[in-house]
């Protein structure tokens, strides 16, 4: 049972990636390294693409279920994101991708009110048509950092209300 989370912040004191480590630790799984690494994607480095392009894939690849945590950017899914999974989903053509068909859990967080509601369609949307098999918990934590700061245990009844799902697919 080996199950990924990537998380969308660059950011050092990230909520989101706060978020993802008690994810990860909920589910017995692990955080992908950091995504900012990743060079813009561009197509003309899709025939060679860089080794940390392709060690991203490997991870995505051996892992039996994904959880994408997001923060909201203006309303959608972070840049540093979005790159990621662009690289995920390619190939296109003369491969399977390494998001195709894979089960994957869409989580977004901020310390606003609506936990980044809107990022979570935008999240779903994308990885639904890279090919992914989206699972149908979804979770939003609005006010992350209080949460994160006083609320463990509401805080580990919701990453057990995703940990189950994204176990049961694994
Ligand atoms: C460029 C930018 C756009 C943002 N847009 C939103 C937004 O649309 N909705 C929201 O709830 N928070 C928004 N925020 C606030 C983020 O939710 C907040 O900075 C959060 O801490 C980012 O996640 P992180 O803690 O994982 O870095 C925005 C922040 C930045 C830097």
């Amino acid at each position: 049972m080996n199950v990924l989370v990537l998380t969308g912040s660059a950011r050092s004191g990230s909520y989101t990636r706060a978020l993802g480590q008690q994810i990860a630790a909920a589910t017995g799984g692990a955080l992908a390294g950091s995504l900012t690494e990743l060079p813009y994607f561009d197509q003309d480095l899709e025939p060679t693409p860089p080794a940390v392009v392709e060690e991203l894939r490997a991870q995505v690849a051996a892992a039996d279920a994904l959880v994408v945590v997001t923060p909201e950017y203006n309303g959608t899914i972070s840049g540093l994101l979005g790159n990621a999974i662009d690289w995920l989903s390619r190939p296109y053509a003369g491969g399977p991708a390494a998001l195709e068909g894979k089960p994957v859990a869409a989580v977004a967080a901020s310390p606003g009110a609506v936990g980044g509601v809107r990022a979570l369609v935008s999240l779903r949307t994308v990885l639904g048509n890279a090919g992914a098999q989206l699972l149908d918990t979804t979770v939003s934590v609005g006010e992350v950092h209080s949460r994160l700061e006083d609320g463990e245990l509401e805080l580990a009844e919701l990453v057990e209300a995703l940990a189950t799902p994204v176990l049961q697919a694994a």
